[in-house]
This record gives structure tokens, sequence and C-alpha cells, in this order.
């Protein structure tokens, strides 16, 4: 008996100290472990989903949805951890609290989702964009909404929401789509007819006059410094690309779409040599699928399609997540780092973080799946 308890202890405590060199308190880490779990510099795991990072004085930034344990609705708001390292973490608190006012569009019980954060060199704020839903609304607002702080870690101070570029046009839309008359009731979904007509833009002249809906969303700095907002839009069936003022506060009007009806979501934009890329994920929720990949010679299009840019076991559903972002590593020549999350909906917070390194292949991007890794595997 007394051996059988013992035996049962040290198969508890063997996990543990697995856990234990993957960065518990006072360990620093020096690789990654794509799906483990990933504890900050004061040994909490760290809290911050659907994310994004900002590259400000030597300093990644790295902000995400907070997470509890029974819903996703944000019942804190927007976390930020710093690293110098991107292996270590500290956490730098709230960086935009939800609200107890009753009437703002960001109370708390809202949703809040895949927060992203730019520096404005011109005006030297800090601008976060993020997926808003109205509390008590389901998915159905679709809003984008924006916050601005001083100083990279915030307090962020919430300034507005909305849809995106009421009244415009986008630029790659053909007037006689625009003059076409046909609406959504006219159709039955995922017909050939209906599918034809959605490419022809029948849900962005639904939207126009209010503006386009914005879900799953990125943003991304030019090297000219103009910054987009890239979105899953008209009812999650494509993505738009919406340029930014210079101030990064509002839209130009100027934004193209891409991938008409191709359901693209959790979109990720980098820029290599001149060439930008966009992987994707499918639409399905928090079940994963397969990744897309799509390059452009400008961010206004065209967009062209790849096959999928994950390979080896679990290619087909992105190694069990859905990606969030793309990280130049800064000082390292063409180091990319392809962030996502693989999703635990039945507990959030438990939600994982899937590193993985950007490979160049043939001229594209390749995601493999690596139980733990370096940033050597760039080179230096
Ligand atoms: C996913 C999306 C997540 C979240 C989820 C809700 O497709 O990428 O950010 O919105 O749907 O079901």
């Amino acid at each position: 008996m007394k051996l059988r308890i013992f035996f049962c202890l040290l198969a508890l405590l063997i996990p543990a100290c697995h856990l234990s060199a993957q960065g518990l308190a006072g360990s620093a880490r020096d690789r990654f472990y794509p799906g483990q779990l990933w504890f900050d510099t004061a040994g909490r795991l760290i809290n911050a989903h659907g994310g994004g990072i900002l590259y400000y004085d030597s300093t990644y930034y790295w902000f995400g949805e907070y997470k509890g344990e029974r819903t996703n609705s944000a019942e804190v708001g927007v976390t930020c951890y710093s690293s110098t390292d991107l292996y270590n973490w500290t956490d730098r608190g709230i960086a935009l609290a939800v609200s107890d006012e009753a009437d703002s569009p960001i109370v708390r019980g809202c949703i809040i989702e895949r927060p992203k954060v730019i520096h404005n060199a011109r005006t030297g704020k800090f601008v976060m964009y993020f997926h808003l839903e109205l509390k008590g609304k389901g998915y159905a607002a679709a809003n984008v909404g924006v916050a601005v702080s001083d100083r990279p870690e915030g307090p962020y101070r919430f300034v507005k929401n909305g849809c995106v570029n009421p009244g415009q046009w986008p630029a790659d839309l053909a007037e006689a789509d625009r003059a076409a008359t046909a609406v959504p009731e006219d159709y039955e979904w995922w017909t050939p007819a209906w599918r034809d007509e959605v490419a022809r833009g029948l849900f962005v002249r639904r939207d126009r006059a209010g503006g386009q809906m914005s879900r799953d969303m990125t943003l991304f700095v030019d090297d000219d410094g103009k910054a987009y907002h890239i979105y899953a839009s008209e009812e999650n069936l494509t993505l738009q690309i919406a340029e930014l003022t210079d101030d990064y506060l509002d839209y130009t009007g100027r934004y193209v779409r891409v991938d008409p009806t191709g359901q693209n979501e959790a979109p990720a934009l980098f820029k290599k040599d001149g060439r930008y890329y966009l992987i994707t994920s499918g639409c399905t929720g928090w079940a994963p699928n397969a990744a897309r990949l799509f390059t452009a010679e400008s961010i206004r299009g065209p967009w062209q399609r790849h096959a999928n840019p994950c390979q080896g076991d679990g290619a087909d559903r992105t190694f069990q997540s859905q990606g969030t972002y793309v990280l130049p590593v800064a000082g390292r020549k063409d180091a990319f780092v392809f962030m996502a999350d693989s999703w635990r909906p039945d507990n959030p917070i438990d939600g994982r973080y899937v590193w993985l390194p950007v490979r160049f292949e043939n001229g594209l991007p390749v995601l493999r799946w690596e139980k733990e890794w370096s940033l050597d595997v760039f080179g230096r």
C-alpha cells in the first residue's frame, strides 16, 4: 500500500518537474515551448490571448485578451507584458481596463478580442485597435474599438468604437458593382449565385452607409509610416484592408478587399524584401483549421493565394492553433515569429500560445511544428 502511495506521488511530481523547466518563477527561459504553459517573471500564467506585439525603445510589449475560467467575455480588459528577449515576460498590468459604467461600449461583460498596438512617430501616441462586441449582443455589432495612451504599457483611454469607413466604397470595387441593386434577401446563402454577388459587393453595399463590419483584426505599419487595419468583414466572408490617417486614429476612406467570399479570419500581415505576406485562418470558430497564405507586391493588392504555409504533422489544423500576429524579430535579418492561440473555449484562461519560427523556402513562408526552439534558428 505504502509503495502504491509512493508511486502515485512520484507520478504527480514528474509533470511538475517537467513544467519547472519551462519557466516557473525564478527560472529564466531561453527557449520557446509551443503549446505548453507559459509563466511570467512573477511565476503567474501569461494571460494575453489573441495578442500582438509592439516593439518600442528596445523592448517588446505583448498585448492580449485577459481571459477567465468560464467566459470569453471581457471581465478585466487588455493585458500588457514586456520583455527584451521574447522568452521572459514581465506583467505590466492592465493596459485597457473594462468600464464599470453601464453605458460604456467597453462595459465589463462586453467582448474584446485581438488587441493590437502601434506607435505613432508623429504624435508620440500609442494607439490600440481591438475587435469589440457590445455586451449582451453576441457577435452582432462587429465593431472596432480604438484606445490611446502616452506610454506603451498604458493605461489606454478608450476613444471610440464603430464600423469601418461609413459612406465609402472599396477602391477595388467596380463602378457597375457599386451601382448594383441586388440585396442579401434576394439570395440563398452558399449558392453559386450568392457567392458571385458577395464577390461583387453584396454586403459592402448593404453596410456602406453605416460602415463595414470588423471582427478578427490586426494592424500593420509600413516602412513609410502609413498604418493599416486588416479585418474580417462582410459577415466574415471577406477581409478588408483599410488605410489609417496619419495620426492612426481614423480611416482615410481608402480600403481594399482580399479574397472575397474566402472566409478568412485571424489575419497576420508582414513584409519582407518589399513583398507583403498575409497568413490567415479559415472560419471555424474556436476549432482550429488549415492556415492560408497570400502575397502581394502592394498592400492594396492584388493578393495572390498560395498553398497552406504549414507543413508536416498537424499542418491541416495549424498545429491545433489559430494565428494572431507575425512578429519581426528586432536585430535579426529575415527573422519572423508566427504567433498563434490554441483556444480552450471550455476554460478560456487555459488557452495556450503557439509561437513558431517562419522559415522561407522557395520564396514563401513555411511553418513547421517545433516542440521547443530558440531564436538561434534564425542565425545572427
Ligand atoms: C474565432 C475568432 C476568435 C473568436 C472566436 C469566437 O474564429 O478567430 O477571435 O472571435 O471565433 O467564436
